[in-house]
């Protein structure tokens, strides 16, 4: 597929792409590659102009993205202004009943998630009182409450502490491990290897690398991680720190 903004930007060019149940992917690139443009896509935000997107094999084009958003949450790159109620609890209660979650599993969807994501202290605060990060859980609970089969994450770690990422990955691994497709938008290389099977890389508009985590950043010189870059000679292929201790003590 492919798709030109209004002012005649051509921002995706012959896209073609699959993501499979219970897959975890970064999607990675320079500014303005297509990242973002891609992802929207995928709910529904943004129709393709040549060509289709299949969402559980049917075309996004004539859906709504309060449909297709039961199949495929997203978190945009600013999830503060996803927030639109005053506190925690009506926040994910707007998103089940925009969502038209059934009524009678909504008490344990909420529960789940105020559990996972540690919100049961800020049930009764304004999202606007809480700190960044807190606000952001927020963000997240409200995407992950109704367990959409397929996340998008756009940037999620951008100016986060480290802290946090690592509480992230938790969650998102979590997530994933219940069976859930995750595609990950993100500048930060060493989480995308930590995390993520599958990484696509994005140049141009244009996929220029899509594959597995350790060939794909193994291929590339600038995208891919410090371990990568510290250890491909003496241990090819290998992206994270654990992998890089691994095959140090193998040579040993
Ligand atoms: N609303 C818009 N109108 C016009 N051009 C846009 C719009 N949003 C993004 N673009 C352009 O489309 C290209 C891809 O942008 P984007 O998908 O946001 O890239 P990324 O997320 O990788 O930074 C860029 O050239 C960007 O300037
Ligand atoms: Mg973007």
């Amino acid at each position: 597929m492919s798709y030109v903004y209004g002012d005649g930007t051509e921002a995706l060019k012959g896209i073609d792409l699959t993501v499979a149940p219970g897959e975890f992917i970064a999607v990675i690139g320079e500014n303005g590659s297509g990242k973002s443009t891609l992802v929207k896509h995928f709910n529904g935000l943004l129709k393709p102009g040549r060509g289709k997107v299949l969402l559980d094999g049917k075309s996004t084009k004539g859906q709504e993205v309060a449909r297709l958003a039961r199949t495929c949450g997203m978190l945009g790159q600013n999830p503060n202004n996803q927030l639109v109620a005053d506190t925690t609890g009506e926040e994910i209660e707007a998103t089940l009943e925009a969502l038209e979650i059934p009524e009678e599993s909504r008490a344990r969807l909420t529960d789940g998630v105020l559990q996972l994501l540690e919100l049961e202290p800020f049930l009764d605060d304004d999202p606007r009182d809480l700190s960044c990060g807190e606000r952001e859980r927020v963000a997240l609970a409200s995407v992950l409450v109704y367990e959409p089969r397929l996340l998008v994450l756009d940037e999620p770690t951008r100016g986060v502490d480290q802290e946090t990422k690592n509480r992230l990955a938790g969650y998102l691994a979590e997530y994933h491990f219940r069976g859930n497709a995750v595609v990950l938008v993100t500048h930060d290389l060493e989480f995308a290897a930590s995390c993520c099977e599958r990484v696509i890389l994005m140049g141009d508009g244009r996929i220029l690398a899509d594959g597995d985590k350790h060939r794909v950043l193994s291929e590339s010189l600038f995208f891919t991680t410090q371990f990568n870059k510290t250890f491909r000679e003496a241990a090819p292929g290998v992206v994270t720190g654990e992998e890089a201790a691994r095959a140090l003590e193998a040579l040993r």
